[in-house]
Parts: structure tokens; C-alpha cells; sequence
């Protein structure tokens, strides 16, 4: 009887104590956040161990703008423009991609050095990337407590960076173009915007078995015969896999927002979307090695052909893939 009474004070005690410390320290908070799909996008896989929460993407937008990650100065938002669909031309030599619908992506980066989660593509720009020093964030006291808030931990860790990061790509979704709104039948293509699709969507400029549809890439590598023969520092994802079938291949870049870049090709050698048209229109290196059989076919031996107005039409079409409520989205702005 003694020892009971003695065991209920002690629990009493106890549960005073811990209400104390409750009410002192930082609360773990997990607001579950829904992400926006776009209408007619597939369901997007989110890893159960990286839940998403309102919490850690805030944490993953604020840690993409923020220098504090690198250690000269950069943030992730110093070559990823959102005005610019999550690219630009601040890089010397290898074109930036852009941070476009990436939370469908399985392949990263123009040679595919990672076929991995996002959690893990973000472990590689912070571990390798920017090499960011984790002390800094632990001696900073608002990080301190936001890691505290959205991932309950005392100390940070780059997996936890990692994985704020990855939080904030899984909202960065581009889905309301013009080009998506006239397949809800929202809105309608010009003349000759819908000639432009035609021609896409069609073997007249077959576009599409590379650029398809949801995403205006197939996520995977083509050698599209942009060279007959490999420099000497890129074979492609050839230097990744060792596979001589692999010689020439990049991959295949969206084409969403691409009005907005300024630098196209893994080498940035085109600086206009006109020049990219003509190139398949009349500049494809039929004779490259191990080049892609979709750039062989027989209708293509000699050239697509295109007449001018079919290039001009062409181009207004892939400027109806430009998402400007994407590239204003506030939420998706340096907070
Ligand atoms: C100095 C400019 C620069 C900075 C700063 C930068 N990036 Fe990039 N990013 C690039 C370039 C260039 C590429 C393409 C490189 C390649 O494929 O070889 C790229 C590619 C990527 C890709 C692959 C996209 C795809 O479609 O495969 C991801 C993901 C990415 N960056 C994330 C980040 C994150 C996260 C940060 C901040 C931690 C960051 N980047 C900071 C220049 C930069
Ligand atoms: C065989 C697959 C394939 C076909 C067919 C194809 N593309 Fe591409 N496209 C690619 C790949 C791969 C790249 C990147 C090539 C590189 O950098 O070496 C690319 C790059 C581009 C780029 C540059 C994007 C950027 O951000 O750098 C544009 C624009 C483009 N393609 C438009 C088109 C159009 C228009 C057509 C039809 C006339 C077309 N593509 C047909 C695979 C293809």
C-alpha cells in the first residue's frame, strides 16, 4: 500500500515536471501539406520516411534561398531563377536545368550521374555540390528551432537539409500553361499555335516521342545527333555508365517554360529556340554513332522539311508551354 501511494506521488511529480518542460521548450509541429497537382498529372510518389508537412516546406523553400548552405556566397536561387522557370545562363559551361515537376524525375542531371530519390539528389548538392558546413546551421538559432519544428531534431544534420529540400522540389510543379489549358478546354490555341502542336504531336515533326506529354520529356537519354563524333572531355552518359551504347546520349529536357531559357543543348551551344527548330529541321548528324533510331527514320533521311511558316507555327506552339503562374507563384518566391 505504501510503496502504491508512493509510486502515484512520484507519477504526480513527475507528470508536473514534464508539463514544465513542455511548456519551456520548442513544440514539434507536423501540419500535413497537400501538394497542388496539376489536373490530368499523375499521382506523385512520396517517400513515407519524408512525409510532407506545411513545416518542412517552408523550411526547404527558406534553406533554397538562403547562401548560408554554400560556402561562397551562393544559395540554390543563385543560378535557379524562378523567373525563368528555375534556370538561367549563370553558369559557364554546362546550361542550368531548371527545377521544373521533378518529383516525378528518377534521372538527374544531363549525364544521369544520379538515377535516385529526390531526398538523395539533395544530398548530393549538399553533400558534393555546395559542401555545406552543418555547423553554421546548428549555430544558427532560427534553424535550430525550424529543424526542431518540422523534423524534432536537436541537431541538424545534412540528411536533414536534404530532405527540407526535397519538401520544397515536390511543390515546384508547373501545370497551367496555355498548352494545359486548352487540353482542360479552358482556353484556346491560335491558328497557328494549333498548327505548332500538329506538328509536334505528329511524325511530321515528332517531337513528342521524346517531349510526350504530361511532362514534354520522357525522362530518360537520346543521342539526338546533334555531333557526328565526341569530344574528348563529354561522351555523354557515357561517362557515367561505361556503355559504348550510351556514347552521345543526354538527357532529355522538359519543355515546359522553355521560352524563358537562353541557353539549349547539354553545351548551351543554341542561344534561340529558332536555332534549336532548325537544327532538327535540317541539321541532325544523321551519321553520329549510336544516334537515336527515332532520328532515322526513313521520312527524316533528308530533313523534316519544315516549311518556314511550319518553324514559326512550331514556335509559337512551344511558347504556349510557358506557365507564368508558375513562374510569379508567391509561394514559391524567396520568402
Ligand atoms: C553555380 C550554379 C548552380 C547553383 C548555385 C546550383 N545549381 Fe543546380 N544545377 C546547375 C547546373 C549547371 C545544373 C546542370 C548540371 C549538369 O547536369 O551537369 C544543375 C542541375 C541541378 C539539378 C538536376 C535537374 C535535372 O533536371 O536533372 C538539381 C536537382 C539541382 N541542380 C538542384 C540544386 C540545388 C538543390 C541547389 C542548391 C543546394 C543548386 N542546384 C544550386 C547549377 C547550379
Ligand atoms: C530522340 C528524342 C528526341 C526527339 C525526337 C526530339 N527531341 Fe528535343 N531533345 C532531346 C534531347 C535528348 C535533348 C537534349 C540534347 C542534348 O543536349 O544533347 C533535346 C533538347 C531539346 C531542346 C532544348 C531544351 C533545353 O532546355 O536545352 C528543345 C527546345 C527541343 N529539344 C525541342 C524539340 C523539338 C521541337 C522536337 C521536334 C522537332 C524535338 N525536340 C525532338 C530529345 C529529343
Amino acid at each position: 500500500m505504501k510503496h502504491l501511494a508512493l509510486l502515484i506521488v512520484g507519477l504526480w511529480a513527475l507528470a508536473i515536471s514534464s508539463c514544465k518542460r513542455d511548456s519551456d521548450a520548442p513544440k514539434n509541429s507536423f501540419t500535413p501539406y497537400d501538394i497542388q497537382i496539376p489536373k490530368r498529372f499523375p499521382p506523385m510518389e512520396v517517400p513515407t520516411y519524408n512525409a510532407m508537412s506545411v513545416e518542412r516546406v517552408a523550411l526547404g523553400r527558406k534553406l533554397y534561398y538562403d547562401p548560408i548552405l554554400s560556402n561562397d556566397g551562393r544559395a540554390c536561387a543563385s543560378c535557379h531563377y524562378q523567373n525563368m522557370g528555375f534556370t538561367s545562363d549563370n553558369f559557364p559551361v554546362t546550361p542550368v536545368l531548371p527545377h521544373v515537376n521533378l518529383g516525378w524525375s528518377k534521372h538527374f542531371l544531363w549525364k544521369g550521374e544520379k538515377t535516385c530519390s529526390l531526398e538523395d539528389m539533395m544530398m548530393y548538392e549538399v553533400n558534393e555540390f555546395f559542401q555545406t558546413d552543418i555547423n553554421k546551421l546548428n549555430a544558427d538559432k532560427t534553424y535550430r528551432d525550424l529543424f526542431f519544428k518540422a523534423y524534432n531534431v536537436q541537431n541538424i544534420t545534412s540528411l536533414n537539409v536534404a530532405y527540407a529540400l526535397a519538401q520544397f522540389f515536390r511543390t515546384l510543379n508547373s501545370g497551367n500553361s496555355k498548352f494545359d489549358q486548352y487540353r482542360r478546354g479552358e482556353a484556346v490555341l491560335t491558328p497557328n499555335e494549333r498548327n505548332g502542336m500538329i506538328t509536334f504531336f505528329t511524325e511530321k515533326g515528332d517531337c513528342f516521342h521524346c517531349h510526350n506529354e504530361i511532362f514534354l520529356t520522357d525522362n530518360d537519354f537520346h543521342n539526338t545527333g546533334l555531333d557526328s563524333t565526341f569530344s574528348s572531355i563529354s561522351k555523354g552518359r557515357y561517362d557515367v555508365t561505361g556503355e559504348v551504347s550510351d556514347m552521345g546520349k543526354y538527357k532529355t529536357p522538359t519543355l515546359r517554360n522553355c521560352e524563358l531559357r537562353d541557353r539549349f543543348m547539354h553545351d548551351g551551344r543554341y542561344t534561340t529556340l529558332e536555332q534549336v527548330i532548325e537544327f532538327y529541321n535540317s541539321g541532325v548528324h544523321q551519321n553520329s554513332p549510336n544516334i537515336d533510331p527515332l532520328m532515322t527514320l526513313p521520312f527524316k533521311e533528308t530533313g523534316l522539311h519544315l516549311t518556314q511558316q511550319d518553324k514559326d507555327d512550331l514556335l509559337s506552339f512551344l511558347k504556349t508551354l510557358t506557365d507564368t503562374n508558375f513562374t510569379t507563384n508567391p509561394d514559391l518566391s524567396k520568402p
